[in-house]
């Protein structure tokens, strides 16, 4: 089936053929087509151009629907490449203390935090997991977002980490959503671990590690390397077993200080390092050349207070730099990445066609979709956003907290 969107505005981040990613002042580029048309086909992007040539496309009776876009932008899907969308319940209460002065990090002393929402996991059954987080997908589907990556770690247990993988799986076969999964069991340390931290990283290599490898339950591995979590020389055993299993590192990193975790992230090649609030010369000169897409995660920042990471030193230094959500109960509670793009241009000084590099190419890149997601281009998933109508893409940012999609297409088809 074919579904063609004609009179298009304009259509934002078009490509002839793709790109692994953009760097530096690359990312200032943000190719657009104005008085366009985009034609998808069984799910894939198959042709645009201006709209005088539409004709020329030899469209036969397979056209099964025609969407007029006049006045109306088209943008790729942006693609969230972290996520921790899979989660029990909300932690309102830790918000309103935090208002009451307590910072993250005494919240997650006290039992709070991560382990909290481990404790309410525990007592979740699968299918309840499953069901609040496809209703979190269509929410996020419908600000836009076509591709994201999804990590466990609210389990810190063999089963329950098992199971939060699990119910990924079923999201990935179930939803019209692209959906990588990370293995993040190096969240925290439970409770009942604290006094013998290496029983549970034990516990993480030989007893989680090879289900997860022989069920196929994740493409890349996670862990929290910072201040108050995992040290670095922790962070490299578990990264090196993953490796063995064939798990490409996608690491949080310099959240809560200058902690090593960017250093160690390039050394193991990771996909992508995310956080980076406390980033120096020294970190900006090891993520220099290599594989490893720094990511910045706005919503984190702007909820728990945090400093904003050094987003213009890195542009400036040549680094490529991605935007993703974050979406998780206790530091980002939305996944909605018209706001990241906002939050990019607002605190971290981005123009508008970085924010939106960072929120499609880029973090395509990061989660490992770069091929099939990320731009309009020949070839790529029919994976695209339509505004309503708006004088040009920099209103997104403009208008922060408007929702301005009237339209999602994933696969080819209207959601
Ligand atoms: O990316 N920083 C570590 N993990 C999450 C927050 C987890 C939580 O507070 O529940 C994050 O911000
Ligand atoms: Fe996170």
């Amino acid at each position: 089936m074919r579904i063609v969107l004609e009179n298009i505005k304009e259509l934002v981040q078009i490509e002839d053929s793709t790109v692994r990613f953009k760097a530096g002042t690359n990312m200032s580029s943000l190719p657009v087509l104005k008085n366009a048309y985009l034609v998808m086909r069984d799910g894939l992007i198959e042709g645009f151009g201006p709209m005088d040539g539409l004709r020329d496309e030899k469209l036969d009776n397979d056209v099964l629907v025609e969407l007029d876009c006049t006045n109306r932008l088209v943008f790729p899907s942006y693609c969230d490449s972290h996520t921790h969308l899979v989660f029990a319940a909300t932690r309102e209460r830790e918000f309103v203390d935090r208002i009451n002065g307590l910072s993250y990090e005494e919240i997650a002393e006290n039992g709070g935090g991560i382990l909290n929402s481990a404790l309410m996991l525990e007592n979740c059954s699968e299918d309840e997991l499953f069901h609040s987080a496809i209703a979190r997908l269509h929410e996020i589907a419908m600000q836009g977002t076509g591709a994201v990556e999804i990590k466990s770690g609210y389990g810190l247990s063999t089963q329950s980490e098992l199971k939060i993988l699990r119910v990924i799986k079923r999201l990935k076969r179930q939803s019209p959503m692209v959906i990588k999964s990370t293995f993040l069991g190096a969240h925290a340390i439970p409770l009942k671990y604290q006094d013998d931290r290496q029983k549970y990283i034990e516990m993480l290599i030989h007893e989680m590690l090879p289900v997860i490898a022989t069920e196929d339950l994740a493409d890349y591995i996670d862990v929290f390397c910072d201040q108050g979590f995992f040290t670095p020389i922790e962070t490299e055993q578990i990264l090196m077993a993953g490796v063995k299993y064939g798990l490409r590192p996608k690491i949080h990193a310099n959240e809560l200080g200058l902690t090593g975790g960017v250093q160690i992230g390039v050394k193991y090649d990771a996909l992508s390092v995310d956080h980076l609030v406390y980033l120096g010369a020294n970190e900006i000169d090891a993520l220099k050349g290599t594989d490893t897409m720094p990511t910045v995660l706005p919503g984190a920042a702007f909820f728990l207070g945090l400093p904003y990471a050094p987003v213009r030193e890195m542009i400036n230094a040549g680094l490529p730099v991605a935007l993703a959500s974050d979406y998780n109960p206790g530091s980002s509670p939305s996944g909605n990445m018209n706001f990241m793009v906002a939050m990019g241009c607002l605190k971290y000084k981005m123009t508008p066609e970085e924010a939106l590099n960072a929120t499609t190419l880029n973090s395509a890149y990061a989660m490992g979709v770069e091929g099939i997601c990320g731009s309009i281009c020949v070839g790529k998933l029919g994976n695209v956003f339509i505004t309503k109508e708006l004088p040009g893409y920099a209103n997104i940012p403009y208008h922060y907290a408007s929702n301005l999609i009237e339209t999602v297409i994933l696969d080819g088809q209207i959601i």
